[in-house]
């Protein structure tokens, strides 16, 4: 299984299959699927039968969808890049247009992996990909059942990756998810999560249930709150239209940082089995109690950024002023909410989130803050406050774990610092270059659903900011753009913890290391 498998080196490849990308000429297949098969094919995890057929709109032939793919290969392996791995891959990669509304095109895709299936001894096994706009998952999913090609037999399986957004809100969620089961059992469904394949994401388990100091300390008694932040200084690059429809809730919230949440706040599962990890990451949802239309005006803070300068001088444009986004645009680029939990462990402790474009840095990181010592042997010395100790879970980049600790300052007097135990990823297991997909791939492959979402996870993500849709498009926003790219987002969202007498964490992101 996927968890936990530290070396890849030790796993044994997939089994013989063809990969079918919806929406091969997008963002996605070129930034992220094909520069993750091009790490599982250098981790030798790819079988020898292997197809990767992308499909879309353009018109190409297989050289011509090559040549594309590895014009942004280099940019995104990066100094490591392989002319033998990317000529193995290269040569799996086919290609074949089609209009993904027309049933006729359908019959044609059967045809072509019948050939696929002969010339390459891909045994029927297909992995459908998803990388389409939402509006097409169910469409897909009909005509791809018409054409018979997601039905299984005990010597072939079909299965299908579905990527986010998963619905626009609760109710779309749950109607996808309907319409899917009418062509697809549940355990044909692949619900991705890109944060659940990465390393430090996982580790966040490790961290708390491999070591037994952590744990006992890991509740209400000493934590006094958390900070999750997931900060991008990238805007909206080419998927305006996209991020239009979006914004920053829906694209990160509900998924991505309740993925973090999910890890940070659950009790140790009983096993690493799929259906055990997704129990406790469930009830960890269950126990979050939704705002109210009155709390989302003040446990909710939206953003959008003007125009700005980012901290290495490049000016750039107001997100209003991107292509394919409307020039009085109401979409927010920043979230940021505050969330309790009514359970044992954590009832009373806050959750504090945010997340945005256009910000100061491209970080992600976890801050557990813990409650302050008491201060009274300290009284008569020069101490008057101590500092809250906090652990940070450094997502990426340079990942690792910081503990910020109180020490004595050398000398006569009793004076306490700030001090700072740092572990980084790099320094003990290298670099090893991920975009977070190749396990999840692989997984799918090998037919592990571990740390995919199940229907439930994907709906009771919806349930908990849907008060925040329902306010926030009730009410426009009238202050937007409210700050500038290259700031950490709108004042609102440091009164968010100032009224709680908190601040967020001044972010500072570490270099890396290096060996
Ligand atoms: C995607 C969002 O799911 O995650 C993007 O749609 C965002 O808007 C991306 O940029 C962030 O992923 P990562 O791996 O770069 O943190």
């Amino acid at each position: 299984m996927s968890l936990m498998q530290t070396d890849y080196t030790e796993a044994p490849p997939a089994p013989p299959n063809v990969m079918i990308i919806f929406g091969a000429g997008g963002d996605l297949t070129k930034r992220k699927l094909v520069p993750a098969l091009y790490h599982l094919c250098n981790a030798k995890l790819l079988p020898d039968s292997f197809v990767m057929l992308g499909l879309d709109r353009l018109d190409m032939d297989d050289d011509a969808f090559r040549a594309l793919m590895a014009e942004h290969i280099r940019d995104h392996v990066g100094e490591r890049f392989d002319d033998g791995v990317w000529g193995r891959l290269c040569e799996r990669l086919q290609y074949m247009k089609i209009d993904m509304l027309n049933g006729h095109d359908y019959e044609l895709l059967c045809e072509r992996l019948s050939r696929i299936d002969a010339e390459r001894a891909t045994d029927g096994n297909y992995l459908f990909y998803m990388a389409i706009p939402p509006s097409l998952f169910s469409k897909v999913a009909d005509h791809l059942g018409d054409a018979g090609l997601l039905h299984e037999t005990d010597e072939d399986w079909r299965r299908v990756i579905i990527e986010k957004p998963f619905g626009q809100d609760l109710d779309s969620a749950i109607a996808l998810n309907n319409h899917l089961h009418k062509n697809l059992d549940e355990d044909q469904i692949y619900r991705i999560d890109h944060y659940l394949g990465k390393e430090t994401v996982q580790n966040i388990m490790v961290f708390r249930f491999a070591n037994g100091f952590i744990e006992p300390l890991w509740n209400r008694n000493y934590i006094d709150h958390v900070q999750i932040t997931v900060a991008e200084s990238v805007g909206v690059e080419h998927r305006g239209a996209y991020y239009e429809e979006a914004g920053a809730m829906r694209d990160m919230i509900p998924n991505h940082l309740l993925v973090l949440l999910g890890f940070l706040a659950m009790e140790p599962p009983n096993s690493f089995e799929a259906t055990a990890l997704r129990d406790e990451v469930n009830k960890v949802l269950d126990a979050i109690t939704p705002l109210t239309p009155e709390q989302v005006l003040t446990h909710a803070v939206r953003g959008q950024y003007g125009a700005g300068t980012m901290p290495n001088g490049e000016q750039v444009a107001a997100y209003r002023a991107s292509p394919g986004v409307d020039p009085n645009s109401h979409t927010e680029t920043f979230a940021a909410l505050k969330l309790g939990m009514d359970n044992w462990r954590w009832a009373g402790v806050p959750f504090y989130l945010r997340t945005g474009k256009r910000l100061t840095a491209q970080y992600t990181e976890i801050a557990i803050q813990f409650k302050k010592a008491p201060t009274i042997m300290f009284q008569d010395t020069e101490v008057d406050d101590l500092e809250p100790d906090m652990v940070v879970l450094r997502i990426q980049p340079n990942e690792g774990i910081q503990m910020s600790l109180g020490a004595k300052i050398p000398g006569p007097t009793m004076r306490i610092g700030a001090v700072n135990m740092d572990f980084c990823y790099e320094d003990y297991f290298g670099n090893k270059p991920a975009t977070g997909y190749e396990t999840l791939i692989y997984d799918c492959m090998k037919g592990d659903a571990t740390l995919y979402k199940h229907a439930d996870t994907v709906e009771k993500g919806w349930e908990i900011v849907q008060s925040v849709l329902d306010v926030w498009s009730a009410l426009p926003p009238r202050d937007f753009p409210n700050y500038a790219a290259g700031t950490w987002g709108p004042a609102a969202a440091g009164d968010l913890l100032k009224r709680d007498g908190r601040l967020w964490r001044r972010i500072q992101v570490p270099k890396a290391h290096g060996r």
